[in-house]
């Protein structure tokens, strides 16, 4: 087997390396309860991993029957799609999920939308005309362009956008320009991330979603600002050499907010280094979420050579089947993220990008480094076991990490 810690090679996302400034935000620590009793934490593994229990696949069930569509019922139960994440669906997650007829996509998304305002007209004021219900069913921070004041030299680049360090209202931010055309469908998607953004924010380790701009020449994400940057800049392009400790509490969190997608029933679908951002005190914050649709609209000559995604991080069963994600594929690249944060390299390097396709799909993984404790070697195995049903879920990744955590800090 070649060498994978050698040669290593960042052009694939040619970031810039973070600069330092003010961060205007509280942090948050765990505080992990040494003496809680194990069998909370099996309620938490049982909670996290049966997502679709028959009450909420019930009201699916009947959703679809209701529109004619009940041979869907079991696709949707599968994709762990109940009544609160419909609204999240797009024409592209159907396409995904084998629903290609446009005709079968129009009704669906028109019942999703039927259902959602019948949902939102329970909360609006009785005086609100129909135009402003339609707005009122998505919840963002629209914020004016013109409020912003950006840096000129961007503090990094990745599949679809260039990131540029700003100042609005007072307080550091990250503007995440994209570099994408979107048409009114899309901008409609683009919406609907934001709200999706929005709604995931309250959650100590997922990274701060401030607002969205959507002017059409400035489409943009604005986030918190990050001054150490992300674990990628850190760890792998600095090669920064961090005590365990502290390499524990990034992943520990990472972990937490990764749960916490989950529970919400949101797949990352981009888990690696560069998409946990550090805080000034070594909190890690899961960031890039929800991004997977806009990535797919991409026109930037910016994006990655090829478009089909993180190849480096992803499940052989992706790589094989062009299968759905599924909250076992981030278990998957969460263990590709945790070599990172081990060798300080990137993946594979040695390989092409065909040859990682054939290198996993062959059963073979990266090779872990003799310097790794072994509660992460196992950990890293677990979460590369080829079925996908036997890799650990979030609860318990977050469990093992934060065990860790408690032993390496007392
Ligand atoms: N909120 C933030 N605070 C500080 N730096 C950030 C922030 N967001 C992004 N960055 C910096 O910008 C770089 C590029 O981020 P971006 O999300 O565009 O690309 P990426 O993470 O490398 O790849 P991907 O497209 O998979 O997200 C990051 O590696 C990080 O250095
Ligand atoms: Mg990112």
């Amino acid at each position: 087997m070649k060498s994978l810690e050698s040669d290593v090679s960042y052009d694939e996302y040619g970031s810039l390396p973070g600069t330092s400034g003010a961060s205007g935000f509280a942090q948050f620590d765990y505080e992990f309860e040494p003496d809680q009793p194990e069998d909370s934490f099996e309620e938490l593994y049982e909670f996290t991993d049966a997502f679709m229990d028959p009450s909420q696949a019930e009201p699916v069930k009947l959703w679809l029957e209701s529109l004619g569509f009940a041979q869907y019922a079991d696709l949707f139960i599968a994709n762990q799609i109940n009544l609160d994440f419909l609204p999240c669906i797009t024409p592209l997650d159907l396409d995904e999920m084998g629903i290609t007829e446009p005709d079968i996509q129009r009704r669906l998304i028109l019942g999703i939308k039927q259902l959602e305002a019948s949902k939102t007209r329970n909360f609006i004021d009785h005086d609100q005309s129909d135009a402003s219900l339609t707005h009122s069913m998505i919840h963002y921070r629209e914020i004016s362009y013109k409020e912003i004041q950006l840096n000129p030299s961007p503090i990094g680049r990745g599949a679809f956008g260039i990131v540029f360090k700003g100042l609005w209202r007072g307080q550091a931010i990250a503007v995440k320009k994209l570099q994408v055309f979107l048409d009114p469908t899309h901008l409609e998607d683009f919406r609907r991330e934001a709200a999706l953004m929005e709604r995931l924010n309250f959650h100590p380790a997922i990274s701060f979603f401030i607002g969205v701009c959507t002017e059409p020449e400035h489409l943009c994400f604005i986030t918190k600002y990050y001054p150490k940057g992300s674990a990628y800049d850190l760890l792998v392009k600095e090669n920064l050499v961090l005590e365990w400790k502290l390499v524990i509490k990034i992943a520990r969190d990472a972990a937490s907010g990764i749960f916490h997608l989950h529970r919400e029933r949101v797949i990352h679908c981009d888990i690696a280094a560069r998409n946990i951002l550090v805080g000034d005190d070594w909190s890690g914050y899961v960031s890039d979420f929800g991004m997977s649709r806009i990535k797919k609209y991409t026109t930037t000559p910016l994006a990655r050579p090829s478009r089909e995604g993180p190849i480096r991080w992803m499940a052989p069963e992706l790589l094989q089947n062009r299968q759905l994600y599924s909250f076992k594929s981030d278990s998957w690249s969460f263990g590709v993220m945790l070599w990172e944060f081990v060798a300080h390299a990137k993946p594979y390097s040695t390989l092409t990008r065909e040859e990682v396709v054939q290198h996993v799909i062959n059963g073979n993984t990266l090779s872990i480094p003799v310097s790794c404790p072994p509660v992460l070697a196992t950990l890293m195995k677990d979460c590369w076991n080829f079925d996908p049903e036997l890799r650990p879920s979030f609860a318990n990744i977050w469990k093992r990490l934060s065990e860790y955590y408690i032993k390496l800090d007392s």
